[in-house]
């Protein structure tokens, strides 16, 4: 079986065509991460207006590159959201469209799920029951996966995702957008025994997570630095970038401790853009390896957004057994809690 997969949800145009057997055949990514840079963040007009410029090119050139004809493909999946609104329509109205013309079913998949089922393209891949650790621009989640749709939220973020707090931080300290790999990229510079910033909410039992104040922990640095006689140095900013992705990975990963030990499960994922990040994979490697558990993460290239891992899990809907729907209407907001397993 073939499916062509669409995700239109945020900054990134992600075009790839899934075979059940051979797996992602081709795969295109259009980033809009020039368009938005010169306003410090996504502009969500100017993001639908440029997936609609790219999102049909891209299908081209996928479905030439995997010498694929129209009449070879089984299904279409889209991302139906969450996300901005108008970025998801495009990708929802050609998926539609495609498939009405081509006379094929299309499905609506949840850019989380997509993001969780990424590293089930890898080999090894984990299987169910496993947890996962979904951290995103604006996602952090622990769930305990069960079954391929059958999803318990074991904790998520109170306040900021993981991602938008390194995006934020980023911008504070004058590193541009996007924030989360200019940030990690400057902390590899950073002196470890400079500053230590608190571990939000690890104090207390539970696995919700909160990195606003972090922030704000940085941002007092940072001025802290800017009245001392040599003003803020490139230094500084190095070690508060380091005092900061520390500070975040630690957090992450004593909860994600917590969570393996709590449901007693072996296998733990990660997923979404800041699972990039090297220090918290090399930190996470530690921790299962002490629990005498595994850890799985997608190939760097399917961490942050892509067409792969929309294609793949709405294959993995359709083997399921989702029934088709024209009528699905793209969602801004929508809770993970709320997917379902198919009957
Ligand atoms: O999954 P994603 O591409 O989009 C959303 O669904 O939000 O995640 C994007 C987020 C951004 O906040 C970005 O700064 C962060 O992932 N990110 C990183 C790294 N690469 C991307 N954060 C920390 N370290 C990285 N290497
Ligand atoms: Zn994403």
């Amino acid at each position: 079986m073939r499916v062509l997969g669409i995700e239109t949800s945020c900054d990134e145009t992600g075009i790839a065509l899934y075979d059940s057997e051979a797996g992602i055949l081709a795969d295109a990514l259009y980033s809009q991460v020039e368009l938005h840079a010169e306003y410090g963040g996504v502009v969500p007009e100017l993001a639908s207006r440029d997936h609609i410029r790219k999102v049909i090119p891209l299908i081209r050139e996928v479905l030439d590159r995997a010498q694929c004809t129209p009449q070879q493909i089984d299904a279409i999946a889209y991302t139906a959201g969450p996300g901005l609104v108008g970025a998801l329509m495009v990708g929802a109205a050609v998926a539609k469209s495609l498939a009405f013309a081509w006379g094929v079913p299309s499905f609506p998949v949840h850019h989380m799920e997509g993001h969780l089922l990424a590293p089930m393209l890898e080999d090894p891949a984990p299987s169910a029951p496993f947890v996962a650790l979904l951290v995103s621009g604006g996602h952090t989640q622990l769930v305990n996966v069960k079954a391929i749709g059958d999803y318990e939220i074991l904790g998520e973020s109170l306040d900021d995702a993981a991602g938008e707090a390194f995006d934020k931080t980023a911008k504070m300290l004058g590193l541009g957008y996007p924030g989360g790999p200019r940030l990690a990229a400057r902390a590899e510079t950073g002196n470890p025994q400079r500053f230590k910033f608190p571990r939000p909410m690890c104090d207390r039992p539970g696995l919700q997570f909160s990195f606003s104040g972090l922030k704000t922990f940085c941002l007092n640095t940072k001025e802290a630095c800017e009245q001392s006689p040599t003003g803020l140095t490139e230094q500084d900013v190095a070690d508060i970038c380091w005092a900061f992705q520390d500070a975040v990975v630690e957090t992450l990963a004593i909860k994600c401790r917590r969570a393996l030990q709590q449901t007693g499960v072996k296998q733990l994922v990660i997923a979404g853009g800041v699972s990039a990040n090297l220090r918290l994979r090399e930190r996470l490697q530690e921790v299962v390896a002490k629990l005498g558990a595994q850890v799985f993460y997608p190939q760097l290239r399917y961490c942050t957004d892509n067409g792969a891992m929309i294609a793949y899990a709405g294959y993995q809907r359709v083997l399921a057994g989702a029934v088709p729907d024209l009528n699905v209407q793209v969602r801004a907001r929508w809770p993970m809690s709320e997917l379902k397993a198919e009957a």
